[in-house]
């Protein structure tokens, strides 16, 4: 969800009013997905990394989410959607993770889409908290394998993304879902998050209906013939 910081300087107004503008914008697109069909998006909303920011961006981003639980949990409950929390829950503030929890058990029943935020998370310190698991458990090497490491990534309950969407114009995938985006189809957005809505959603998803899949087998004739026009 990049490009709040962005937004909200071309409106000469603080970095946090983007990322304010930048919830808005993560309910309006999980409910786009739900009336879509997708049944599962991961938002990240927080880097291991982010706490580098000026500590005024920090702690709005932390009151942030505190408000946004109050203002929006009742409606995408209502709606539907499950809210899982992805991270490293350690550092946060008890308030935060009390938040988060009730987020958490007020929508577990529901099943048509499940939004895992990101917060606190980086993709390295989930292959290394999975690695922390699978020791601890007392796995032994030979019995270590993809999926056997997978069932302790903090996203074991999710398919892997088929779709990976960066907003904001950067090239890259800043350390977001390391393991599970090893086939992701990528799609790169100029587009600010605040000002993301279905005609994004949309493009991004025709792009991806372009595609062809492979996980590394040989192109099919079709597409051969295709590249080759
Ligand atoms: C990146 O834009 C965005 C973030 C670091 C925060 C995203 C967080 C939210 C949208 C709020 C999440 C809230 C809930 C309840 C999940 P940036 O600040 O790096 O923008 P810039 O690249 O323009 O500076």
């Amino acid at each position: 969800m990049d490009g709040n910081g962005r937004w909200a300087k071309r409106r000469f107004m603080p970095r946090v009013f983007g990322h304010k503008q930048g919830v808005d914008a993560l309910v309006r697109t999980v409910l786009a997905c739900a009336d879509r069909g997708i049944e599962y998006l991961t938002v990240f909303a927080f880097s291991s990394e982010n706490w580098k920011r000026p500590t005024e961006e920090v702690s709005g981003l932390m009151g942030l989410v505190l408000v946004a639980v109050s203002k929006y949990l009742g409606k995408l409950a209502a709606d539907g959607v499950r809210i899982r929390i992805v991270g490293d829950r350690g550092q946060v503030s008890d308030k935060l993770r009390q938040a988060w929890e009730q987020a958490e058990s007020s929508t577990r029943h529901n099943t048509r889409i499940t939004l895992s935020v990101a917060f606190n998370y980086g993709g390295r310190w989930d292959i290394v908290q999975a690695c922390r698991r699978a020791i601890a458990d007392g796995l032994q090497p030979d019995e270590l394998d993809e999926a056997r490491l997978n069932s302790y990534m903090a996203l074991s309950y999710a398919p892997d993304p088929d779709l990976f969407i960066r907003t904001g114009g950067e090239l890259r995938i800043s350390n977001f879902l390391l393991w599970q985006a090893a086939y992701s189809e990528l799609v790169f957005t100029e587009c600010l998050w605040p000002e993301f809505g279905t005609a994004e959603l949309d493009a991004a998803l025709a792009q991806y209906a372009q595609r062809e899949r492979r996980f590394g087998a040989v192109p099919s004739a079709s597409a051969d013939e295709a590249a080759t026009c």
